[in-house]
């Protein structure tokens, strides 16, 4: 390495650090670099491929200037000297720059092509509003019955292609789930449309892509895929109304929800009926609180009611005023959520 000119040596070491750091962007949740499913394989398989040619184009043309400067160094400041005109190595040049553009255009249309419509007919749709800062979903359905409104978790059956609606309340966001699709805007006053498919099981995590105010980063979304089956018992369980309070404290909890929190928020089949906030029938079932900011646990849900603006600076969610008797009441209420 000390032979070597000190730009040589850097181009060297800043190989070496991306070639570190690769393994860890794979292993986050939101990495683009791997996909699951019909939407996103595609766009993945794209994305490698002009991540690769971008690396090969950047080594060729370091190679050739570091070349270049050797050259240059060894024969005492001469200028590489060109035979010829020097014709020759901008023709070369021109037609593999011509080959890889031309090529990386066809792709990247087929692939367009190909990820604009579902392969086949979907049977679930969702209607997704962004707001500051979460996520409103609406199941939809022909049926009355099964159409349902939640927040910032949804679920949907594995291997089956899902159409998403999407709009904005407020401001542009962006949905993004990279595992399973690349992004799509929400804009006021208009429905986007576009569609994920999961092939696997798991939790895929998106994130608005668009930034929207102050707490655009904690803007989350889980996505949870599942077969048909529990699927449906998840739907079952999500479409009927709020279990009634099984105690003293949770039933105080329900009045005191009903009087405070219901200018917002809903729990159907109870006086609540605000529309402002997320739905919070099944608050219980959820994973994370704040649009996956906090872990819905006992004791984050509690702090998030006596204090949301210390989690999420700017949040529309005010803290409203409760004594200590009152915020246990809510919270063993909405604990019940399940
Ligand atoms: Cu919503 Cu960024």
């Amino acid at each position: 390495m000390e032979m070597l000119p000190r730009s040589v040596r850097a181009i060297f070491i800043m190989v070496a650090l991306c070639a570190m750091s690769a393994p860890g962007i794979a292993a986050t949740p939101l990495s683009y670099l791997r996909s699951h499913g019909a939407h996103a394989d595609p766009v993945k398989t794209l994305t490698w491929a002009l991540l690769v040619l971008s690396i090969v184009v950047v080594l060729v043309i370091t190679g050739l200037v570091v070349w270049g400067i050797a050259r240059s160094t060894a024969d005492q400041g001469d200028v590489i000297s060109r035979e010829g005109n020097g014709l020759r190595f901008v023709t070369a040049g021109l037609t593999l720059t011509v080959i890889a553009l031309l090529g990386s255009v066809v792709w990247t249309m087929v692939v367009l092509a190909r990820v604009g419509s579902p392969p086949a007919e979907p049977k679930l749709t969702l209607d997704i509003n962004g707001r500051q800062w979460w996520w409103r979903v609406r199941y939809e359905s022909d049926e009355p019955g099964r159409v349902f409104v939640t927040a910032n978790e949804l679920h949907i059956p594995v291997g089956e292609p899902v159409r998403i609606k999407l709009s904005s309340l407020d401001v542009i966001h962006s949905f993004w789930v990279p595992a399973l699709a690349g992004k799509t805007d929400t804009v006021p006053g208009q429905v986007n449309t576009t569609w994920i498919e999961a092939d696997a099981p798991g939790v895929y995590f998106g994130q608005c892509a668009e930034f929207c105010g102050a707490q655009h980063a904690h803007m989350g979304l889980r996505i949870v895929a599942e077969p048909r089956d529990k699927f449906e018992a998840w739907l079952r369980e999500q479409i009927a109304p709020a279990a009634q309070p099984n105690d003293a404290v949770a039933a105080a909890g329900q009045e005191t929800f009903a009087r405070r929190c219901a200018a917002c928020h809903a729990v159907r089949g109870t006086k609540a009926g605000g529309i402002l906030g997320p739905d919070l029938s099944h608050l219980a079932s959820r994973a994370t609180l704040a649009a996956g900011t906090i872990p819905n646990t006992a004791g984050h849900l509690s702090a998030w009611i006596a204090d949301p603006q210390h989690f999420k600076p700017g949040t529309r969610m005010p803290a409203v005023p409760l004594t200590g008797s009152e915020l246990e009441q809510v919270r063993a209420y909405l604990a019940t959520l399940n």
